[in-house]
């Protein structure tokens, strides 16, 4: 395979419980996976990345990992695995694992060790336990706040009953943060690398990467007035536990582990880091090989906008002589078949359920976005990240019911924020099959709307003007043209409210203003969606110059 294979990569997120079931209870599953991977080798995939699969207690859907090194029985056994690898490697497909580092469940024998020892002992020494402030140490040890709500820190009981100490946890209380400044936890982690380097997997998706270390003193956070409640608008690094300087030592120490191993493994970072220019430290070139580029994801449907954050994800990235990578969905944010048209705020995690439906966009135009917006970032060069089920359109789902809700923000929030599940339903393959074809039983840990019938894989397989096969056909021409290795340079002679750009002898115009515009000189490759004499509203071309 070519070097550096990740530089241009096309890059698809499984998503394991909601991909395919091959055993019926309702949960997918690694034979699942490979019983369909020829499909992704199909749409034109190089890699795929696949959530945590590892054993967990699956308090926050795997990402609360109680033995980094086996496989959940729930997706299956670490034969499975085998076999999954084996088959994608058969089909020229690499595989990510997602590595989850910042945090363990409270499932994890080393927490339960920790737990069960006496505080300022080695074992708790392996994550943050602190003694609590106030009379009697009442109060949490400092003032940070859960991403998924309420206080970060949980108090302990001691073998006797009484309060104990306490313990920071940036997620919910089942996920325990590590201590990063331990050389045990360091070298813990060298070892499940490797476990999985070993065995042959490609790389690693690095959860929550930059928040392993910690400031020193862990010093309470108050976001300056100024700034938004999360403190978004400040860099990054302000924040005494995001993107703190020492972050990179680990991932130079893990840059040499995967170097010792033969063909090109690749670590990508979950680093929610701004501005670019910040982000861009984790890609220098004995760091990470990619990390995701957040601002692409959050930048609105704007023509300016979207000029702005690719100019400076090209420019901060090319930098440090890294290719830039772009995504539109992830199974943390609303899908873009949704999200590009929402007329109201709805801050990333909140997600959006009932309440809102009386506010929510026209499906219709929704899609059609979302289309023109796949076909701006597919025609981009750098490495792209697909999340399962958008190739076949799949919006948002925003009718769930309370009780079939899992993500620990509901409970945490008490309901105030949907959080993440509406991106998470599992997928529709097959329109006439129980579960759309996800499951034989029928079973479906979450429910599926009646309208994935006609979103299913078969019902658009065939269908030139499906979402599927523009997806097909977008990324059979990305790879023929080379436009993931290729440049970015902007045409005059538009509207500001289009995007015009050539990349190799690809010219790409979107139309993201109100009234169609001429349709330029050339052969249309593709189109986003139909052409009307000129290029619609909300419709992308690509051209042959
Ligand atoms: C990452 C994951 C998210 C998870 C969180 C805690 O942001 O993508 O799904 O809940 O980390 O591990
Ligand atoms: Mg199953």
């Amino acid at each position: 395979m070519a070097g550096e294979w990740w530089r241009d990569a096309v890059i698809y997120q499984v998503y394991p419980r909601s991909f395919a079931d091959s055993d019926g209870d309702g949960v997918g599953d690694l034979p699942g996976i490979t019983a369909h991977l020829a499909a992704l080798a199909e749409l034109g995939a190089d890699a795929v990345w696949l959530s945590p699969f590892s054993r967990s207690p699956q308090r926050d859907a795997g990402y609360d990992v109680s033995d980094y090194c086996d496989v959940d029985p729930l997706f299956g056994t670490l034969e499975d695995f085998d076999r999954l690898l084996s088959t994608a490697h058969g089909l020229r497909l690499r595989v990510i694992a997602d590595l989850v580092p910042n945090h363990t469940s409270s499932d994890h024998p080393w927490f339960i060790a920790a737990l069960a020892a006496a505080p300022g002992s080695p074992e708790r020494g392996h994550y943050l336990f602190r003694d609590g402030r106030g009379p009697g140490g009442d109060e949490p040890p400092n003032n940070w706040e859960s991403v998924f709500g309420g206080p970060a820190w949980t108090r302990t009981a001691n073998p006797d009953g009484t309060p104990g100490q306490w313990y920071l946890h940036l997620f919910d209380s089942s996920q325990p943060d590590l201590d990063w400044s331990s050389a045990w936890v360091r070298e813990q982690f060298r070892d499940i690398l490797r476990f999985w380097l070993d065995r042959g997997i490609d790389g690693f998706r690095v959860d929550v990467a930059h928040g392993l270390v910690k400031a020193a003193g862990l010093p309470d956070w108050t976001p300056p007035a100024a700034a938004g409640s999360m403190g978004d608008d400040l860099p990054t690094n302000a924040v005494p536990y995001w993107g703190q300087p020492g972050v990179h030592d680990i991932y130079r120490d893990w840059h040499a582990v995967l170097a010792e191993y033969p063909g090109e493994r690749a670590l990508i970072g979950e680093a929610w880091v701004s501005p670019l220019t910040l982000l861009a430290d984790w890609v220098r070139p004995d760091e990470m090989q990619q990390t995701f580029n957040f601002a692409y994801l959050a930048a609105p449907w704007d023509a300016e906008a979207l000029r702005a954050v690719i100019d400076a994800s090209i420019a901060a990235f090319s930098a440090v002589g890294a290719p830039s990578t772009w995504v539109l969905s992830n199974h943390d944010v609303v899908r873009h078949a949704t999200r590009h048209a929402l007329t109201f705020e709805n801050p990333q995690g909140a997600g959006i359920g009932p309440r809102h439906i009386p506010h929510l966009p026209d499906p219709v135009l929704a899609l059609r976005r979302a289309r023109a917006a796949t076909a701006v970032m597919l025609a981009l060069p750098g490495s792209a990240y697909l999340y399962q089920g958008e190739e076949l359109g799949l919006p948002e789902v925003v009718d769930l019911p309370d009780s079939a809700r899992q993500d620990p923000t509901w409970f945490r929030t008490g309901g105030e924020r949907y959080g993440r599940d509406g991106s998470r339903v599992p997928i529709p393959w097959a329109a006439d099959e129980p579960a759309y074809g996800f499951s034989p039983t029928g079973r479906s840990w979450l429910p599926q709307p009646s309208s994935w019938a006609q979103l299913a894989r078969n019902a658009q397989a065939a269908d030139p003007d499906s979402t599927l096969s523009l997806y097909r056909s977008l990324l059979a021409l990305r790879r023929e043209h080379g436009l993931g290795d290729g440049a970015l340079e902007w045409l005059g002679g538009f509207d500001a409210d289009v995007l015009a750009f050539r990349n190799g002898d690809v010219t790409v115009v979107a139309n993201l203003g109100k009234k169609p515009i001429t349709l330029p000189d050339g052969e249309v490759l593709a189109v986003s969606g139909r052409m009307d004499g000129g290029i619609p509203y909300d419709t992308t071309v690509w051209l042959a110059r």
